[in-house]
């Protein structure tokens, strides 16, 4: 383990079981806010509860995998670009956070060596992506909202989502095909997601800028109900070559509390 990485951890493990004073002018406090309605309506898609259920096939779950493959490049194209931007540097986690690496190892899983040639950019996910490298080039302080909505969801959900899927498509114990969702080098999600929101309230923002970053996280919570929606249309056309792993409907999901 390299410096960094057990620096991190050492932080974020003075955050496991403390309480930490918080004001309604935190940021962290103004995104949980401002995002729990689109959140709501986020989970409530029909491509997430249907995911939840077990009710997702291979095909789909891996054009999944290629959204998220191109959303992270993007994502982390740009957090590269801004890793010393006062405004960004606090919330700069390589080790602990990024994805590109293991969702190419996802993809690499599922679609053979070839796997860059075999796989392609949906329209609603270019959206997404053009967004993400605008705002990583004109106002990389937005960059904020964009690593909050995915990253603090993805260690809010990662292992449930995991189990869920190495369950309906029978995937390996071992985790091939699920490294995405797997934070290797966090060794507390709860703990992380602590020291992530304190370094986010040491932000030195404005009440302008807290307020365009809230805004921009609810646009990125609709870019990934977009690719959502999507997939879900994709579905329909999918030949239902795996049918639920022949599970019975009821009960499927199991906890679905994050
Ligand atoms: C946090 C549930 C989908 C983004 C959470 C938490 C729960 C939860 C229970 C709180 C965790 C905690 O406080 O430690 C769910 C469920 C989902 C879902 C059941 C699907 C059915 C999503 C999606 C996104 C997302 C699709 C965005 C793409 C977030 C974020 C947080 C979060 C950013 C952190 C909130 C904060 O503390 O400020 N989720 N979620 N979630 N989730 Fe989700």
């Amino acid at each position: 383990m390299d410096k960094t990485q057990s620096a991190s951890n050492r932080e974020a493990s003075e955050y496991e079981g403390k309480v930490d004073v918080l004001s309604p002018e935190d940021l962290s406090e103004l995104l949980a806010a401002g995002t729990k309605e689109v959140h709501e309506k986020a989970e409530n898609t029909q491509f997430v509860k249907d995911f939840l259920r077990g009710h997702i096939r291979k095909e789909l779950f891996k054009l999944g995998a290629v959204a998220l493959y191109y959303t992270y490049t993007a994502m982390e194209e740009e957090i590269e670009r801004n890793k010393e931007h006062p405004l960004f540097a606090p919330l700069y986690f390589p080790q602990e956070l990024h994805r590109h690496e293991a969702l190419g190892r996802d993809l690499e899983y599922f679609y053979g060596p070839g796997w860059q040639s075999e796989i392609r950019c949906s329209p609603a996910t270019r959206r997404y992506v053009d967004r993400i490298h605008q705002i990583g080039q004109e106002d990389p302080v937005l960059l904020v909202a964009h690593a909050y909505t995915r990253y603090m969801g993805d260690l809010s959900g990662g292992q449930v989502l995991k189990k869920v899927a190495q369950r309906a498509l029978k995937l390996p114990a071992t985790g091939e095909g699920l490294e995405f969702y797997q934070f290797e080098a966090v060794h507390s999600a709860k703990a992380f997601k602590q020291l992530y929101r304190s370094r986010m309230n040491e932000l030195d923002l404005d009440p302008d800028t807290k307020h365009n970053v809230v805004a921009e996280a609810v646009k990125a919570f609709r870019f990934n109900m977009e690719v959502f929606d999507e997939l879900d249309e994709m579905g329909k056309s999918i030949q239902d070559e795996v049918l639920d792993a022949g599970m019975p409907v009821h009960g499927a999901g199991g906890d679905l509390s994050k």
